[in-house]
């Protein structure tokens, strides 16, 4: 049992808490630890945060949807965010949160993605995964949620070292994408990346295949970011560091290298459960399957 405290007493550290919180000048604060990080790739006026500066909202209207990337590079290591997705009519409406070497489509460019397919009110969200080297993508796959992610934050992570790609929902390994051979022409692993987050509408194809299209009425359509976290290996140009293959970093040790038996149980789980579309599956596609998908997930 803890010390009796009066009420009045609460109520005097309340109106001290929020007296702090409102005097220490949001600007100072809250731009600080976004703009130390990251930087907005475009459309200025169509990103907020929330006054303590922990909350960022990206909005996107018939004009224009927005962006922002880190401004460190990285290769190698476990990226994380939280996301809260647009609710209510969504459809059409696309959030990205991905990794790429380079701000724009370059025919060169190596990306991991998330994306988050919107959808009419109701109806599910779905999340497509892909991976992309040397320009070359064609890697979908697409899962549903367990949950609505437009009610809450939850967590979307990366793990990235020379041995596989895992894609994190709330710490649920929803998709391994495996290096046999770290020479492989197929496996992101030479260049370093940035971390994106956009939002943009995408209504020729992403609900129902491009069925369904935005409602404007409902604009503006808004996702929400918070606690981003990265332990990774920050790349410095022009002497890069993360090309150890000594290194002890967790992200780049034996434990890293494959699922643990508490990942693979989880990941039994969502493979039986929550697969929409799985490029390795799909022989209409590629009558000759792309060589990594003969590589098995559980080693
Ligand atoms: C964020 O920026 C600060 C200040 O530049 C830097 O020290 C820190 O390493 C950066 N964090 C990440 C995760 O890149
Ligand atoms: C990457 O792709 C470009 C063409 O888009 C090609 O010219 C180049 O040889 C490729 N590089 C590697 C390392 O495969
Ligand atoms: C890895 O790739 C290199 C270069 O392509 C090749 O010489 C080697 O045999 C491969 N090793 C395995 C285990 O596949
Ligand atoms: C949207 O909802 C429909 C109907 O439930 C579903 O078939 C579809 O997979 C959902 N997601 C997308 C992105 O279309």
């Amino acid at each position: 049992m803890g010390r009796r405290v009066s009420p009045m007493v609460i109520l005097l550290c309340i109106a001290a808490l929020l007296a702090a919180s409102c005097s220490s000048s949001q600007a100072a604060q809250s731009q600080g630890s976004f703009a130390d990080n990251f930087s907005i790739m475009w459309s200025e006026n169509h990103f907020t945060t929330s006054a303590d500066g922990q909350i960022w909202y990206l909005s996107l209207d018939k004009e224009t949807g927005c962006g922002f990337q880190t401004k460190q590079k990285y290769r190698f290591g476990w990226f994380s965010m939280k996301l809260k997705l647009v609710g209510g009519d969504s459809a059409g409406v696309v959030t990205a949160y991905y990794m790429c070497t380079e701000n724009g489509a370059g025919p060169e460019r190596d990306e991991l993605d998330f994306e988050f397919l919107g959808n009419r009110t109701g109806q599910p969200y779905t999340i497509q995964t892909n991976v992309y080297k040397n320009g070359t993508g064609g890697r979908e796959m697409r899962h549903m949620l367990w949950f609505d992610p437009t009610e809450d934050f939850h967590s979307y992570s990366i793990l990235w070292n020379d041995h596989q790609i895992l894609f994190f929902v709330d710490h649920v390994p929803i998709r391994v994408y495996k290096n046999a051979n770290y020479t492989n022409d197929f496996f992101p692993n030479e260049k370093p990346m940035y971390l994106f987050s956009s939002i943009w509408n995408a209504d020729d194809w992403a609900t129902r295949g491009g069925l369904e299209k935005t409602d404007w009425k409902k604009a503006p359509f808004v996702s929400s970011y918070k606690d981003f976290s990265v332990e990774a290996c920050q790349w410095e140009d022009p002497y890069p560091a993360c090309v150890s293959t000594t290194t002890q970093n967790w992200w780049d040790q034996y434990d890293a290298w494959h699922l643990s038996d508490s990942q693979k149980m989880d990941f039994a789980w969502v493979e039986r459960n929550l697969v929409i579309y799985d490029y390795c599956k799909d022989t209409e596609r590629y009558p000759t399957l792309p060589v990594e998908c003969s590589l098995n997930p559980w080693d």
